[in-house]
C-alpha cells in the first residue's frame, strides 16, 4: 500500500523538511519552501533474480557515436560537436531571452526527425514563430501538450531522434497530485524523460526557466540528472546572446557561442570582437580595450569608466559587467599603490555591449580606464591592456597570452601592455609592440 505524506521542499536546491521553514539551511535562500505531496510506498530491493549482466570493460565495444549536428555551428560547438544520441540537455535562461527560438532553429536544422513539444504556446503561435524563422524542414513535428504520458505517446509514434520539451515547468504527470512546476513534478518528469530517452536512444532538450537569482527553478536536482546544462544569457536590451555550457558530460564546459537576436531569429556571430568593439568612439578618456578569454576564444572588449566628483558624502560605485566587489578592491589598490585618488569620487564602470567579464585579466584595463577618466587623458586606442592586479599593485601574469595577442593583431591593434611574468610565453613580434609591465603605477605613468 502506498501512503501519502506532506513534505516541504526547497524549490531552489531540493532540501526536504517536515515543517515549513523561511530560510533554507542548505542553500540559504529565503521563502523557497513549497508544500509537496510525497507518496511513500514501502520499497525493498529486489535481488531474487538468479542471472545478472555485467561485463569486463575491455570486452565492451563502443565507438564514438555519430553526433547529431544542428547546423548551428555555435550551438554544436558548445555541445562539444553536436548532440550526443541518447543524451539529455537542459537549456536554461531568463524568460524572453530566446530559448524557444534557439531550440526551434536548432531543431529545424537537424536532418533527422525532431519533435518539438510546447506547453507554453498553441500550435498556431508556434506556426507564426516558425514562419518568422523561415522553418522549411519537413521532419520537424510540433505537439502542443503538457501531460507527460501524452508526450511519451507522441514520441513513440513519431520516433524522433531529438525531442524538445518547452518547458519542464509546464510539463506534468497526471499520476502525481502536485501541480505543474513544483519540485516533485519537475523531478519526476525529468527523470522519466531521461529514462525513456536512454532506453529508446533519442536525445532530449529540456527547456527550463530560471528564477530571478539566476538559478534554473528546481535546478540542482535537474543539474545532477542531465548530461549537459546549457545557459542562455544576455541582457534583454542588447541584441546579442551568449550560450554557455555549465556542465557537459560529452564536451568541454569552456566553450561559448555568441548569437545576435534579429527580426528573423538568432544569427551566429562569427567574430565577436568586431561586434563588441564596433561602437567604440575614437579617443575618449576612460575607454580602454582588453582581451578576455571566453571558452577557448579570446574576445576583445571595451572597458569604460567615468569618474565624477561626488556631491554627497558617500560616493557611488556602479559597475556593469564587472564585479562590484572587485571594483572596490581595485579602487583601493589604485589609491594606495599608484596614488590615483578616485575613491572620493563617483566611479562608474561599464563593459560595453553588455557582456560580463569574470576574468581577472581585465583588472589592469579597469584600473587604467579609471585613471584615464580621472585625469581626463586618453589612452591610445590602438593599445590593448592585459593583466591581473594584485593587492600590492603588482601586475600578475595571465593565461593564454599568445591567443589574446593574436586576436588583437587580427583586429589591427598596434601595441599591447602585458604582464612581465608573461614574457617567456611570448615570441617577439614585429607587427605589434609589446610593453611588459611589473606594477600599476609604472603602467599608469607609461600610458597617461
Ligand atoms: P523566446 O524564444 O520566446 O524566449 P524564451 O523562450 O526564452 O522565453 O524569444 C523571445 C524574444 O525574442 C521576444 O522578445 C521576441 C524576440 N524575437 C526576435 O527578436 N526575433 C525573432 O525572430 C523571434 C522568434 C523572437
Ligand atoms: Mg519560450
Amino acid at each position: 500500500m502506498s501512503k501519502t505524506k506532506i513534505k516541504y521542499i526547497c524549490s531552489n536546491c531540493g532540501y526536504e523538511s517536515l515543517r515549513w521553514i523561511g530560510k533554507c539551511p542548505e542553500c540559504e535562500s529565503w521563502n523557497s519552501f513549497t508544500e509537496e505531496i510525497i507518496e511513500t510506498s514501502p520499497r525493498r530491493a529486489n535481488i531474487s533474480k538468479s542471472k545478472f549482466s555485467y561485463s569486463k570493460i575491455l570486452d565492451i565495444l563502443a565507438n564514438e557515436e555519430e553526433r547529431v549536428k544542428t547546423g548551428l555551428v555555435e550551438f554544436d560547438r558548445v555541445l562539444g560537436g553536436g548532440i550526443m544520441p541518447g543524451s539529455v540537455i537542459l537549456l536554461g535562461g531568463d524568460p524572453g531571452i530566446g530559448k524557444s527560438t534557439i531550440a526551434m532553429q536548432a531543431g529545424a536544422n537537424i536532418k533527422q526527425k525532431v519533435l518539438y513539444v510546447t506547453g507554453e504556446e498553441s500550435e498556431k503561435q508556434i506556426k507564426l514563430r516558425s514562419s518568422r524563422l523561415k522553418v522549411k524542414s519537413d521532419s520537424f513535428f510540433v505537439q502542443s501538450e503538457t501531460e507527460l504520458s501524452n508526450i511519451l505517446g507522441a514520441i513513440k509514434e513519431v520516433a524522433p531522434s531529438v525531442v524538445i520539451i518547452d518547458s519542464i515547468q509546464t510539463t506534468y504527470r497526471s499520476e502525481l497530485e502536485n501541480s505543474p512546476g513544483t519540485i516533485t513534478q519537475i523531478r519526476e518528469c525529468a527523470a522519466l524523460l531521461m529514462e525513456e530517452a536512454k532506453k529508446n536512444h533519442y536525445s532530449v532538450i529540456i527547456i527550463g526557466h530560471v528564477t530571478k537569482e539566476g538559478m534554473i527553478a528546481g535546478p540542482k536536482i535537474l543539474e545532477h540528472l542531465v548530461d549537459t546544462v546549457l545557459q542562455f544569457e544576455g541582457e534583454t536590451n542588447y541584441s546579442f546572446r551568449i550560450l554557455r555550457a555549465q556542465k557537459n558530460r560529452f564536451g568541454s564546459t569552456n566553450e561559448i557561442g555568441v548569437f545576435e537576436m534579429r527580426e528573423d531569429g538568432l544569427r551566429e556571430v562569427k567574430n565577436p570582437s568586431e561586434l563588441f568593439l564596433s561602437e567604440r568612439e575614437k579617443q575618449t578618456p576612460g575607454s580602454v580595450v582588453t582581451s578576455s578569454i571566453e571558452g577557448s576564444r579570446p574576445i576583445l572588449l571595451e572597458v569604460q569608466a567615468l569618474v565624477t566628483p561626488s556631491s554627497f558624502g558617500y560616493p557611488q560605485r556602479v559597475s556593469n559587467g564587472f564585479d562590484q566587489k572587485r571594483l572596490s578592491i581595485l579602487l583601493a589598490v589604485l589609491e594606495k599603490r599608484a596614488s590615483v585618488r578616485a575613491s572620493v569620487n563617483n566611479v562608474f564602470v561599464n563593459v560595453a555591449g553588455g557582456i560580463r567579464v569574470i576574468e581577472r585579466a581585465a583588472d589592469l584595463a579597469v584600473c587604467v580606464s579609471i585613471a584615464s577618466s580621472l585625469f581626463e587623458k586618453v589612452v591610445d586606442n590602438q593599445t590593448i591592456i592585459i593583466g591581473e592586479v594584485g593587492l600590492g599593485g603588482e601586475i600578475r601574469s595571465v593565461g593564454y597570452i599568445e591567443k589574446r595577442i593574436q586576436e588583437a593583431k587580427k583586429l589591427g591593434f598596434k601595441s599591447a601592455i602585458v604582464p612581465a611574468g608573461n614574457k617567456k610565453g611570448l615570441a617577439s613580434d614585429n607587427q605589434i609592440k609589446i610593453s611588459f609591465v611589473e606594477n600599476l603605477s609604472e603602467t599608469i605613468k607609461l600610458l597617461l
